[in-house]
């Protein structure tokens, strides 16, 4: 199995007036490719802190986070925000379209950002647009999409260039159950199918389970780190 993310003692604090709040106090974890990694715990303990540490969108106090056994600490601003552009996708609970662009246009905002033409992708774009069973609403705009519908657009958009790892924040935090089931069953096929790595943040058990493994934290610290197994009749 190959490593694909691994943290060594991480710590990140922040100011809470004069106080300095320590977040994460000693993060030590390692993902594998493949994995489908859920972690949960209560609100404030520093999950969403974790997450963007680990896809390299904050900076950290103390410690070293490797993509691929390359620490992105030691990476210059370009290096890092090229590999964030192409080997992570990003999933936020409240979906961050553009609300004037399209469907299609929405997915294909990562591929623009990195100078590819998008009419090479048109490949792949109906392919995803298969896959989040949104085909016939390639043409709409955000605003006319149920909140699943707005999720579904946020996942292919974190798909369409292919990264290696997909981060995402609650993203069934804002939707009803059947359709937070529906993006989990999204993402355990782009998981099977597309063999991305996939690590979210839910506050939800039905919604965690859908990994192979969970992760809880808990003060600052990782309370346990548990593979899940499976009873296979
Ligand atoms: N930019 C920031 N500046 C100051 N404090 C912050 C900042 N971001 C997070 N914090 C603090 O760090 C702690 C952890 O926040 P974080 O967002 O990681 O929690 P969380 O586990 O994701 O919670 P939730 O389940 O509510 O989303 C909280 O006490 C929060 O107030
Ligand atoms: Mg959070």
């Amino acid at each position: 199995m190959e490593e694909i993310i691994r943290a060594v003692n991480l710590v990140k604090s922040f100011k809470d007036g004069d106080n300095l709040v320590e977040v994460l106090k000693n993060i030590n974890l390692s993902v594998n490719t493949g994995e489908f990694v859920s972690i949960m715990g209560a609100s404030g303990c520093g999950k969403s802190t974790l997450l963007y540490l680990l896809g390299g969108l904050d900076t950290l106090d103390q410690g070293e986070i490797l993509i691929h056994n390359k620490d992105i600490n030691r990476m210059k601003d370009k290096e890092k925000s090229r590999m964030r552009r192409t080997q992570i996708g990003f999933v936020f609970q409240f979906y961050n379209l553009v609300q004037n662009l399209s469907v299609e246009e929405n997915i294909l905002v990562p591929l623009i950002m990195e100078g590819k033409k998008p009419a090479s992708y048109k490949k792949e774009l109906e392919n995803i647009l298969e896959i989040v069973g949104l085909s016939d609403k390639r043409k709409v705009i955000p605003s006319r999409l149920s909140g699943g519908q707005q999720q579904r657009v946020a996942i292919a958009r974190s798909v369409i260039a292919s990264p290696d790892v997909i981060l995402a924040d609650e993203p069934t935090g804002n939707l009803d159950s059947k359709s937070g089931n529906e993006i989990m069953e999204l993402f355990r096929t782009i998981n099977h199918e597309k063999k991305i790595t996939i690590l979210q943040v839910t506050h939800s058990k039905e919604a965690a389970d859908y990994g192979n493994r969970i992760i809880r934290l808990k003060d600052g610290i990782i309370e346990s780190d548990n593979e899940l197994v499976r009873v296979v009749s």
